[in-house]
């Protein structure tokens, strides 16, 4: 039992990459399981800053086995380009194991993620346009290419690879679409370009990577499991349609990653201690920059500059498209609903130090649903989308509190609002960030 789920509780960017950092010492693997280049992890280790995209953060730590599981998506130039980068910067990156299972993307899944996006007939995710959706999309109606797919051999008297079929018969209907949307076709040939250069380098590095954990689970060996995005950009538990493609929620690490229930100890959720979106959909906190929801009648908007304070403070924009996040106050019901769905043990609440100096911090601890309250996250996503926020309110602090590192050190209202929300959550904080870098924490419990 010594699997660990580290998972976002919000709309992702809740500061995974620094927690996975945090506990690495700790683990001997870290397993991307969902997700692909949509993700941006940051760690931060003194004055190197690294932004994880494809692979996971504990490849920066040279004693960790690296894993990008079945349940990921991989664009294999941003691989390549991914680890030239961080071996440039001199990180040893060999030990690497990718799944034979997990999906490839090609040119054509960011193509067609471009033209729905643009499609004026189809409501805007604003997805990441990293071609996410799509190659889940084929991976679900059997038509996606894995990762083995490009070193198998016809077992027929066909000329082509099984590669090569697979590719040709995706065009065939995705040729159609792209006519439709006034696109040019893409041809086979464009598509391998991109793959075949790098398959020699991706040989050695794939394997049965289920197997490879269970056998590291069954020798005591301790694997961290570290997921992208966050709790409802879950395509079955979150904001629906505006979410991402895979299960980013608990449930996702074992079949993202070929692992059974019984092998999981503990599962961190990382909360941020206000919150952000970015892309489109709904976020009844938000405080800015509040375009995409127009206040309700009844409706009191807190005055933007609060969530401006937000963005800047907290350097707030996305680590993969640059895009400004959306900003808002904390959400208890979310938070709560995140705890419930995933069974959180531990949480891991980000950016507290970001707070500082404000006068007065608000937790949404109700919505106000069609003249009703909800105490809980309405069962039909459709009801979120007109929730107005019922919020608690606490008086700020204005002491810097990046060098706290037990709570006492902290002023007392600060430790008053990590209080509040351990409990209206009901699961316990473990560990509270006051800062980037790695020793700007706060330990409360151990759990590793
Ligand atoms: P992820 O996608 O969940 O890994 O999060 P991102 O890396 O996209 O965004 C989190 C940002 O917050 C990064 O820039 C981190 O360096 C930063 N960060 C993480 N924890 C803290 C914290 O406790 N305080 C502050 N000020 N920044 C933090
Ligand atoms: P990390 O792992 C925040 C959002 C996109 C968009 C929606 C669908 O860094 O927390 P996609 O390209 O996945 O089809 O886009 O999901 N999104 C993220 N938002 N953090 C992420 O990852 C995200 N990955 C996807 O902005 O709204
Ligand atoms: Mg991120």
């Amino acid at each position: 039992m010594s699997g660990i789920i580290l998972l976002g509780m919000q709309w992702g960017d809740e500061g995974k990459g620094k927690a996975t950092d945090l506990l690495g010492n700790k683990v001997d693997c870290v397993v991307k399981f969902n997700g692909g280049n949509n993700a941006g992890h940051t760690v931060v280790i003194k004055d190197k800053h690294y932004a994880l995209h494809l692979l996971p953060s504990g490849i920066l730590n040279p004693k960790i086995t690296p894993v990008i599981a079945n349940g990921a998506v991989i664009d294999i130039k941003v691989l390549f380009d991914e680890l030239d980068q961080l071996k440039k910067r001199g990180i040893d990156t060999s030990k690497l194991l990718v799944s034979g299972n997990a999906h490839i993307i090609t040119k054509y899944h960011r193509q067609m993620d471009l033209a729905l996006e643009n499609d004026p007939a189809k409501k805007k995710i604003g997805t990441t346009q990293r071609g996410i959706g799509p190659a889940y999309a084929d991976k679900i109606s059997r038509s996606g290419i894995r990762v083995y797919d490009l070193f198998s051999k016809n077992t027929d008297t066909s000329q082509n690879s099984i590669l090569q079929e697979k590719i040709a018969s995706s065009l065939a209907s995705k040729n159609k679409i792209f006519a439709n949307y006034g696109q040019k076709p893409i041809t086979s040939a464009e598509v391998l370009q991109e793959i075949e250069p790098y398959l020699d380098r991706l040989r050695p590095m794939v394997t049965d990577t289920s197997k490879f954990l269970n056998t590291a689970l069954n020798s005591g060996k301790k694997v961290l499991f570290e997921g992208g995005q966050g709790t409802c950009l879950d395509i079955d538990f979150g904001t629906y349609p505006y979410v991402t493609s895979s299960n980013c929620t608990a449930g996702g690490a074992l079949t993202g990653a070929g692992i059974p229930p019984t092998k999981i100890s503990h599962i961190v959720g990382i909360l941020k201690a206000y919150t952000t979106r970015v892309g489109e959909g709904p976020f009844p906190t938000e405080l800015y920059p509040f375009y995409n929801q127009p206040a309700k009648s009844d409706q009191t908007v807190d005055d933007p500059s609060i969530g401006k304070f937000l963005l800047e403070k907290g350097h707030e924009y996305g680590v993969t498209t640059g895009r400004a996040r959306r900003i808002g106050w904390a959400d208890g019901l979310v938070a709560k609903y995140s705890a419930m769905i995933n069974g959180i043990t531990d949480i891991v609440l980000t950016k507290l130090d970001v707070l500082t100096g404000l006068d007065t911090i608000k937790i949404c601890t109700a919505y106000k649903i069609d003249g009703k309250i909800y105490q809980t996250m309405p069962a039909n996503i459709n009801d979120f989308f007109n929730a107005k926020p019922i919020y608690s309110e606490f008086a700020g602090w204005k002491e810097n509190i990046k060098n706290a590192r037990k709570l006492a050190d902290l002023p007392y209202n600060a430790q008053k609002y990590v209080k509040f929300l351990e409990k209206f959550i009901g699961a316990r904080i473990s560990l509270v960030g006051v800062g980037p870098q790695r020793d700007e924490i706060i330990k409360l419990h151990n759990f590793v």
